[in-house]
């Protein structure tokens, strides 16, 4: 079920039931911990940006964090923090977006992106597409132009895949699992 090169296959756990029944939860903490598999995955996110003028990439909270944090680092971009509401200490601005139950929001500085800044957005993982849509409208919202959504996995059975590339948004992602 899961569609990919062995080496990241291999390095990421698949957890049944986790956060609830049902559901299986893609554990890259195990990917991570490898060295290897971290600095292939970096390197493969990162291989289309080489030479590209990346001003910022926007990560998203927690684990988006991780991977876009190192994938600015090697592509010498500003890293922007997209945090869940009330985290950020100075002057925000924010996006909200529906779960399964409720809503929840996402909130940049509203300094950290210039107008006509060229901005990659990382996240760990691609399902519905809900957060990584708000990103995309908020990352809009300051001014920047989403150059393309990069994950280490798409689950694409969900449809987020499908629900960024209808807004015109470039999806790029390492694995896939159905
Ligand atoms: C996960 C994942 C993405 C999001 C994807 O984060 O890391 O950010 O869900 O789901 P979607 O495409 O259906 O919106 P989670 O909400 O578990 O937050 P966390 O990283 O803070 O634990
Ligand atoms: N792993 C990590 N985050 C997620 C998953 C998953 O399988 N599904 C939705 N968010």
């Amino acid at each position: 079920e899961g569609i990919g090169e062995p080496w990241i296959l291999s390095r990421i756990r698949t957890i049944p039931d986790f956060p609830k029944p049902g559901i299986k939860f893609r554990d890259i903490t195990t990917l991570l911990n490898d060295a290897r598999g971290f600095r292939k995955a970096v390197d493969e996110l990162v291989q289309p940006y080489v030479g590209v003028a990346i001003d910022k990439v926007a990560g998203i909270e927690a684990r988006g964090f991780i991977v876009g944090g190192a994938v600015a680092h090697q592509l010498t971009s500003g890293f922007v923090p997209m945090r869940k509401k009330g985290k950020l200490p100075h002057a925000t601005i924010g996006q909200s977006y529906d779960l399964e139950y409720g809503t929840d929001t996402l909130e940049i500085h509203e300094d950290a992106i210039a107008h006509g800044d060229l901005v990659l957005l990382v996240d760990d993982l691609l399902a519905t597409g809900g957060t990584a849509d708000a990103a995309v409208e908020l990352i809009e919202k300051a001014g920047g132009k989403v150059v393309a959504a990069c994950f280490v996995i798409d689950l694409p059975d969900l449809g987020g895949a499908q629900r960024l590339r209808d807004r015109g948004v470039d999806v790029i992602s390492l694995c896939q699992y159905h």
